[in-house]
C-alpha cells in the first residue's frame, strides 16, 4: 500500500508508557516526529531521530498552538490521573493551530454495550468528553485507539490484571478461563498507529471520528497461563489455580474505588466486549507481522522471576 508520511507531535512520550512506544513506532515508520513535553519533564529517554523536543506548560494554549502549527497529527498519551486536567487545553491548541488529526488519550477497552459499562464509567466516561470536544471544535477528526489491556503491562501487574500472579504461582480464572479476549503489546500499539497514520488521505479518512482496533493476541486466560507455565517449565499442579465467577468478581471490585479487576473480569467475560477480534485492523494489508505470544510472555516471566524478592 502506498504511504503518506506525516508530521506528528506526541505529548506524553517521556515516560516508559504507551507514548514512548507510539513515538518509537512513528519514528521507525519514517514519520517526522516532534515531542511536546512539560517544562519540568526529564527528556533523557527520548530516542534520537526526533525532529524537535519542545517544552511548554500544557495549559498555555498560546504557546502550544505555536508549537503545533504545520503539524498533521497530535497524538496525546497522557497519564490517566493527569489527563482530565490537561488534555482539553491541548485539544484547544490543536484546533487553533489547524491540526487535522488528533489521537486523544484512549488506549483502553470498549465494553460499551452492556450493564458493566455503568460500572466502568469511572474509567472510560471521562474520555468521551474529549472526543466530543474535538467534534465540536470541528477542525480535527479523532482516532480512538482501542487496544484492551496491554499484554506485558498486565502480566507484570499480576493478580489484579489477568489474574495470573507469576511471582506467587497463583491464578484466578474467570468463568473457567476459556473466554477469548484481545490484548496488545506496547510495541504493537505503536506500530499499528504509525502504520494507520501513514495511510494515504483517502484511506485515513475512514478513521475520522472512529475507532482503531489494535491487537497482538486473541487469547483466553487459560492460553496465557499455559504460556506462562511453558516459560517457567512448571505445571499447573505446582500452582494454586482457582476459578471464580466473573460476575461475582465484577460486583466485588465495583465496591472499591479503583479495583482493576472490574475491568479485567469484564474484559474476560463472554459478550462484554473484550473479544473484538472481528474489528481488528487488517495487519497483512498494513504489513505488520504477528508477534509470538510465548516470546512476549517469557520475557515478562524472566523479568519477574529474576527480580529479588521484596524485602520483609
Ligand atoms: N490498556 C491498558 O492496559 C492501559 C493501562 C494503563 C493506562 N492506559 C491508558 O493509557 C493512558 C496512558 O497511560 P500511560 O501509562 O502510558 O501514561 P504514563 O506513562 O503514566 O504517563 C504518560 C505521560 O503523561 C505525562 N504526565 C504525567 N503526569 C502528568 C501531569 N501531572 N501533568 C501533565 N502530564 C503528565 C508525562 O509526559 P510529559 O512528562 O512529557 O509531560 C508522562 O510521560 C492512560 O491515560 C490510560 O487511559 C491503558
Amino acid at each position: 500500500m502506498p504511504q503518506q508520511l506525516r508530521k506528528i507531535t506526541v505529548v506524553g512520550a517521556t515516560g516508559g508508557g504507551i507514548g514512548s512506544w507510539i513515538l518509537k513506532g512513528a519514528l521507525e515508520a519514517g514519520h517526522t516526529v516532534s515531542v511536546v513535553t512539560r517544562l519540568e519533564s526529564d527528556t533523557s529517554s527520548i530516542p534520537p531521530g526526533v525532529a524537535a523536543i519542545h517544552r511548554a506548560a500544557y495549559d498555555d494554549v498560546a504557546a502550544v498552538t505555536a508549537l503545533l502549527k504545520g503539524q498533521d497529527v497530535l497524538v496525546l498519551a497522557i497519564g490517566f490521573m493527569a489527563m482530565k486536567a490537561v488534555q482539553g487545553h491541548l485539544i484547544t491548541a490543536a484546533a487553533a493551530a489547524g491540526v487535522p488529526w488528533v489521537v486523544p488519550t484512549e488506549y483502553g477497552s470498549q465494553t460499551v454495550v452492556t450493564d458493566p459499562l455503568e460500572l466502568l464509567n469511572p474509567i472510560f466516561a471521562g474520555k468521551a468528553a474529549f472526543r466530543k470536544q474535538i467534534e465540536e471544535l470541528g477542525v480535527a477528526g479523532w482516532i480512538g485507539v482501542v487496544n484492551n489491556p496491554w499484554t506485558e503491562f498486565s502480566l507484570r501487574r499480576g493478580a489484579p490484571a489477568f489474574g495470573i500472579d507469576i511471582a506467587a504461582r497463583k491464578a484466578t480464572l474467570y468463568d473457567g478461563g476459556n473466554t477469548k479476549l484481545n490484548t496488545t503489546t506496547y510495541p504493537k500499539v505503536g506500530r499499528t498507529l504509525a502504520a494507520v497514520l501513514a495511510l494515504p488521505d483517502a484511506e485515513l479518512a475512514k478513521y475520522r471520528n472512529a475507532w482503531l482496533h489494535a491487537s497482538s493476541f486473541h487469547v483466553s486466560q487459560r492460553d496465557l497461563l499455559a504460556s506462562v507455565l511453558k516459560a517457567t517449565g512448571e505445571s499447573e499442579s505446582g500452582w494454586v489455580v482457582e476459578e471464580r465467577s466473573a460476575e461475582e468478581v465484577v460486583a466485588e471490585a465495583a465496591k472499591e474505588p479503583f479495583d482493576s479487576r472490574l475491568l479485567y473480569a469484564t474484559v474476560a467475560r463472554a459478550g462484554y466486549g473484550g473479544d473484538y477480534n472481528d474489528k481488528v485492523v487488517d495487519y497483512a494489508a498494513l504489513g505488520i507481522e504477528q508477534e509470538d505470544l510465548d516470546a512476549v510472555v517469557k520475557s515478562v516471566v524472566d523479568e519477574i522471576r529474576s527480580a529479588p524478592p521484596p524485602s520483609a
